[in-house]
């Protein structure tokens, strides 16, 4: 099943276990991963097979990043090594970031397009169709570059590419996509607002919120329409059950009063700004971001850094 890198026979349940030990106050998100995993059978043969297509929403050290990467955790029994680096990740996860397609300086849209191309398609070769593929911090990349991904996630599921001159056709039927982003989040915490728990706020409500922002801002894309699933990552609250308990540095993590007014009565939240993190990972973030900017070229110097920065800002 999938050559080396193979989904594990029971993927809802793998995933279920290892969200349940590590992911924290995001239980809506949690369950709408299970049921998506429930419901798709990529070896099944008597079912048509789509991709799943997921979009990760939520403001910064919510674990939009980290859930990704734990539910390729939880898919892959095979790990491997990457290049350049003595870490190991999922043999099936392929993972791009916005960054590296937001700058018209450093390569052209028709190389982004290609390179984004090349690289899933030389991954599905290796995995005979089967990957986890996630696209961190989507919003920033050029929309043009996004739109490529429009036809593997389609129904039709074909990614087209070429690679040492020679064209080649792969299908996308049996990828589960995560787009990660912010775009939403505003809608979001408007919500979060207007009601008295985050229970109550209605799946539909917030899955409509998030997508009419996403429509927004790929207005001319089919990007959107694309998208089945949107997991929302909602603000983390200090009153929120189990929250302040488990993130024992929650001392060094910084509160903020959100306010809105409702019908002429304002409602007040005291969510964390930067989630999980510390005030000082989030600088440490945003430092590496442009550090990574001006080194496209990493020498083994500017990678020992970027290891050491990594220590600081997971
Ligand atoms: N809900 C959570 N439960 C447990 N740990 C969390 C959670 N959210 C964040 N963390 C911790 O904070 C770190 C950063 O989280 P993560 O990178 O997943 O955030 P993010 O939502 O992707 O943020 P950004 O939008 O800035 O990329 C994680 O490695 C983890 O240690
Ligand atoms: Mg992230």
């Amino acid at each position: 099943m999938g050559g080396k890198c193979g989904f594990v026979l029971n993927p809802s349940i793998e995933v279920e276990k290892i969200l349940n030990e590590h992911l924290v106050g995001q239980d809506r998100a949690k369950e709408i991963i299970v049921n998506e995993l429930k419901l798709w059978h990529p070896y099944d043969n008597k079912q048509v097979h789509q991709p799943m297509v997921l979009a990760f929403t939520g403001l910064t050290g919510t674990g939009k990043t980290m859930t990704a990467t734990l539910i390729a955790d939880a898919l892959f029994n095979q790990r491997e090594k990457l290049e350049n680096s003595d870490k190991t990740q999922p043999a099936g996860l392929l993972m791009y970031s916005g960054a590296d397609f937001e700058d018209t300086a450093t390569s052209t849209i028709k190389e982004f397009q290609e390179n984004f191309k090349t690289r899933l398609g030389s991954q599905l070769q290796k995995c005979s169709g089967v990957a986890v593929v996630v696209f961190d911090e989507i919003q920033k990349v050029i929309p043009q570059v996004v739109n490529v991904l429009v036809r593997p996630m389609s129904e039709e599921a074909i990614l087209e590419y070429k690679q040492d001159n020679v064209q080649h056709k792969i299908d996308c039927s049996k990828v589960i996509f995560i787009l990660i982003s912010d775009i939403g989040t505003d809608a979001m915490t408007k919500l979060l607002l207007q009601y008295d728990s985050r229970d109550e706020i209605p799946l539909i409500t917030l899955s409509r919120a998030v997508k009419s922002a996403m429509d927004e801002q790929w207005h001319r894309l089919q990007l959107g329409k694309a998208i089945h699933t949107v997991v929302p990552f909602l603000p983390l609250e200090e009153e929120q059950e189990g929250v302040t308990e488990y993130f024992s540095r929650s001392s060094l993590m910084t509160y903020s009063v959100m306010s809105e007014t409702f019908n002429e009565v304002e409602r007040k939240k005291v969510i964390s700004k930067y989630g999980a993190r510390t005030i000082s990972n989030d600088v440490m973030k945003k430092v590496k971001a442009h550090l990574s900017k001006m080194f496209t070229e990493a020498t083994p110097c500017t990678t020992k850094f970027f290891l050491f920065l990594d220590m600081y800002t997971q």
